[in-house]
C-alpha cells in the first residue's frame, strides 16, 4: 500500500500566517505540522509514500524532510500542485507513483492522538473500493466545515455532505482516506464544485454509490488544524498537553 499525505492548497483561512509559508510548515507544539501525517503513515506500516506540495513554499519541505530516511520512511517522492485545485486533483498527480496499487491518503492539517493502523489492516481485507475514518464530534457548528456522512437505518453510509448547514449526524469525515487503484479513473470523471475545486466527498460518494464505502471511527481526538484559526490553536493546545500518534 502506497502513502499520499497532501500539503497543498493556499491556507486562506490561515492567512496572513499563510503568505509567508505553507500551511503545513506551521508548528503543531514543537515540530512543523507535516512531521505528525507522516509520523502516522509510518507507524501504519506505510512507509512509500508520496508528498504532494504547491505554492511558493515548496521547496522547503525537502529541506525538512530530504529522502525521508530520518523519519522512518523508505522511499519519499515529491509532486508540485501548480494551483490550488483540491484535494482530489492533488491526488490526481500520484497516479503514477501508485500505479495500481492501493493507496492512503492522508491530508497534512490532520492531526490524531491514536494511530490507524487497524484501519489500513482492515483496508487490505476489504476487497478493493474505499475505507474512510471519521471522528465523532460534540459541536454541530464545527461539523459545517467539514464533510458529514448521513447513514441508513443498519448504520452504513448513504451518503456525504460537504460543509453542510444542516449536519445529518454528529461524525466528520477525517482526512484519512483508503482508495482501490479505481480512484485514478473516478478522479478524472469530477466536475469542479461551487469552490472551484476537485472534491474528495465527490470521490468518496461515488464509491458510497457503488456499495464499496466502509468506514472506522477513530478513537481519542482528531483536529483539522486548518479548518480556521481556532482550530489550529485547538490543535497545539491538545498536542501540547496530551501529544499526538501515541499508537
Ligand atoms: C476537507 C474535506 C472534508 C473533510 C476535511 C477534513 O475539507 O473536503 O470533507 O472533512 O478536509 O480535514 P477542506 O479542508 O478542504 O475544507
Amino acid at each position: 500500500m502506497k502513502g499520499v499525505v497532501l500539503a497543498g492548497g493556499s491556507g486562506t483561512r490561515l492567512h496572513p500566517l499563510t503568505r509567508i509559508t505553507n500551511k503545513h510548515l506551521l508548528p503543531i507544539y514543537d515540530r512543523p505540522m507535516i512531521s505528525y501525517a507522516i509520523e502516522a503513515l509510518v507507524q501504519a506500516g506505510i512507509t512509500d509514500i508520496m508528498l504532494v506540495s504547491g505554492g511558493t513554499h515548496a521547496g522547503e519541505f525537502l529541506r525538512l524532510l530530504g529522502n525521508g530516511h530520518e523519519h522512518g520512511i523508505e522511499r519519499l517522492l515529491y509532486a508540485y500542485q501548480d494551483k490550488p485545485g483540491g484535494i482530489a486533483e492533488a491526488l490526481g498527480l500520484a497516479e503514477r507513483f501508485v500505479a495500481g496499487d492501493s493507496v492512503l491518503v492522508m491530508l497534512a492539517d490532520n492531526i490524531v492522538e491514536r494511530g490507524f493502523g487497524h484501519m489500513v489492516r482492515a483496508f487490505e481485507q476489504q476487497g478493493g473500493g474505499a475505507r474512510i475514518l471519521l471522528s465523532e464530534e460534540e459541536d454541530p457548528s464545527h461539523l459545517r466545515h467539514l464533510g458529514v456522512p448521513a447513514f441508513d437505518g443498519e448504520g452504513r453510509i448513504e451518503r456525504i455532505v460537504e460543509k453542510p448547514d444542516d449536519p445529518p449526524s454528529r461524525y466528520a469525515v477525517t482526512g484519512i482516506y483508503c482508495y482501490d487503484p479505481t480512484v485514478f479513473e473516478v478522479i478524472g470523471t469530477l466536475e469542479p464544485s461551487g469552490r472551484g475545486e476537485l472534491e474528495i466527498t465527490d470521490v468518496n460518494n461515488h464509491y458510497v454509490r457503488q456499495g464499496t464505502m466502509q468506514y472506522d471511527v477513530l478513537e481519542g481526538f482528531w483536529g483539522d488544524a486548518g479548518e480556521s484559526i481556532d482550530a489550529y490553536y485547538a490543535v497545539n493546545d491538545f498536542v501540547r498537553t496530551h501529544g499526538a500518534n501515541k499508537g
